[in-house]
Formats: C-alpha cells, sequence, structure tokens
C-alpha cells in the first residue's frame, strides 16, 4: 500500500498540525509490513473503545497524524484492538519487572513497526533497539529517529539465519540479561523461521534472557481473509500455537517464565469459552509467552 508521510526529523510536533518545514513523500509499504498501522491506530484511539485498557501511547497519534492515515477502518476491527491494548498492557507489566530487576539491561523489539516502547520503559541508563525491516527502518528513520545512543533504529530480517550477529546482540556468556519483545510478527511466518528465530534465542542469548511473543491458535492459520484489518491487507496467518509446550520442544534452554491469554478480558465467559474449545484449539485463540532461556 501507499502512504504520505510528513516528516521534520522531529518526534514532539504539535498533533495535527502541519509545521511549515514538513517534507510530504510517498513510501510504499508490501503487505506484512503494512499491518503496522493496525497495532499504531489501537494504540493511538483504542482507548476510545477500550478506556480501561488505555495505554496512553501519545507518539502513536503524533505518528498517525504525520502519515496521514485514516485509521477509521482499522478501528471498526475491535476484536484486533482490543487484543493489541491488552497485549501492550501486559507486555509492558513484564518489561517493567524485568528493568526493575535489571535496569541497565538491553531492550529490543523485533519487527517493532511504528511501535515506540522506550516511551514507557526508559530507566534512564538502559539501551532500546527498534528492528525491522528495511522499508520500515526507513520510516522509522524519518519519522522517529534514534535518540541520545540509548534508542537506535536497526535493518534486521528475521527470516534470515544469523539476526543476533546483525543486531550486535551481545554473547551468551555476557553478564546482563536481555529483554526480547517480538509482538504481531511471529505469525505472519512460516513454522520453520519462527522455530529457528527461537532456537537462535535460545543458543545465544545471555541467561535469564527473555523473548516475549504473541500467538495465535493454529485454527487462525490460513484465515486472515476473514480479520476485517489483516483481510484488506493481503497479508496471511502462517504460524499458530497447537499447544504452548510445543515452544519448549525448539530448544532445552527455553523454559516458560509467564503466559497469558486474552481470553482474561472477558471475565467469567472467556475463561468458561476457552476451557470449551482448548480441545479442539490446543491452544488460547489469542495468548501472549514469555520465554525465558536458561543458564547452560
Ligand atoms: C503487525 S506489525 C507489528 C509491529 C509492532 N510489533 C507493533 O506491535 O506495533 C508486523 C511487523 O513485523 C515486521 N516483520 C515482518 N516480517 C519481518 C521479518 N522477516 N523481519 C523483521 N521484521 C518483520 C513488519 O515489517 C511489521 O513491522
Amino acid at each position: 500500500m501507499a502512504i504520505s508521510i510528513r516528516s521534520c526529523g522531529r518526534t514532539h510536533c504539535p498533533p495535527g498540525e502541519a509545521l511549515p518545514d514538513c517534507r510530504v513523500r510517498q513510501a510504499r509499504l508490501q503487505a506484512v509490513p503494512s499491518t503496522l498501522l493496525i497495532p499504531l491506530a489501537a494504540r493511538a484511539h483504542g482507548a476510545r473503545l477500550y478506556p480501561w485498557l488505555d495505554c496512553h501511547d501519545t507518539q502513536a497519534r503524533h505518528l498517525l497524524d504525520c502519515l496521514e492515515v485514516d485509521c477509521a477502518p482499522l478501528l471498526r476491527d475491535r476484536v484486533a484492538v482490543l487484543n493489541v491494548l491488552w497485549r501492550t498492557r501486559v507486555i509492558m507489566a513484564w518489561a517493567e519487572a524485568f528493568f526493575r530487576r535489571h535496569p541497565e539491561a538491553t531492550g529490543v523489539a523485533l519487527g517493532c513497526g511504528l511501535s515506540h516502547y522506550f516511551q514507557w520503559l526508559d530507566t534512564g541508563v538502559n539501551r532500546w533497539i527498534d528492528a525491522d525491516l528495511p522499508e520500515v527502518c526507513a520510516l522509522r528513520d524519518a519519522l522517529l529517529p534514534p535518540a541520545r545512543d540509548r534508542r537506535v533504529n536497526a535493518t534486521v530480517d528475521l527470516s534470515r539465519a544469523g539476526w543476533w550477529d546483525t543486531l550486535h546482540l551481545p554473547a551468551f556468556d555476557a553478564v546482563a540479561p536481555l529483554f526480547l519483545v517480538c509482538e504481531g510478527v511471529l505469525m505472519y511466518l512460516p513454522p520453520a523461521q519462527v522455530r529457528d528465530i527461537l532456537a537462535e534465542f535460545a543458543q545465544r542469548a545471555p541467561a535469564g534472557s527473555v523473548f516475549v511473543l504473541d500467538a495465535i491458535s493454529h485454527l487462525g492459520v490460513g484465515q486472515a481473509r476473514h480479520s476485517v484489518s489483516v483481510g484488506p491487507t493481503g497479508a496471511e496467518f502462517r504460524w499458530g500455537l497447537r499447544q504452548t509446550g510445543e515452544l519448549l520442544d525448539i530448544h532445552p534452554r527455553l523454559s516458560v517464565a509467564e503466559s497469558r491469554s486474552v481470553s482474561e478480558c472477558y471475565g467469567w465467559m472467556g475463561w468458561a469459552a476457552e476451557t470449551l474449545c482448548l480441545p479442539w484449539s490446543g491452544a488460547p485463540l489469542y495468548s501472549l509467552v514469555a520465554l525465558s532461556a536458561d543458564p547452560r
């Protein structure tokens, strides 16, 4: 899809105001990268629908203004908006707990899109790497340029082996663990690539590092056309979980530190529906898992 981008290299322009020094250009995003607009719109305006899940993402609102995107059609996908706001809260809680224990550690957003976790997770001494495909990094460099050497944008293709070295991440015997988040990404990749990405994390990460991922149930694979927001992008769901435990078969260093299901947002009815569906769906319809890299 083609989008117009207004950018002046600043990150804090007054929302909704076209500044005289803004340059306007066109960018073209392929199907999967274009899905970054879905979480961006949810974080910017989803609190209108779910005020109790408001993540107060002022950066997302500003970025949508710069992109001149009509996000009304995206907000019609209420399920996706709920999923994104819920996952943002859970990831924030896990990340805050991690950085309380390791205030100087590095965080990494893999397939970051235009998310901006460092606005909430800056401890004053930690570092953050936002990594995505080249076309998305070009967008980020225009709209969210690196800040104070502690937040950088990096180009990576997770479908290629060696992404750990591409991002210059520390060796497994480094003292400080890492916090990696890969949200809204793995479901678009073939299962073999997902296994390779998690195996690379397990082989390379310092002990105590955490890899947070979100997953759909395997029942959703091939069903993207039924999604109000993903369907029109042409992207497809290619990977889903049959059961959460299968993640542990990828590498002996992996263990599940935390896992949550979005069914918790629907109260006891969500719990009952999930319990009834699990024999058939295997894993929750949408869940978050924090994998930890154990000591060798
Ligand atoms: C739905 S968006 C999620 C963006 C972001 N994580 C968020 O929650 O706002 C999917 C993102 O995955 C990225 N992505 C897909 N395949 C990738 C790959 N092979 N390597 C790196 N990033 C990838 C896309 O470019 C896109 O930014």
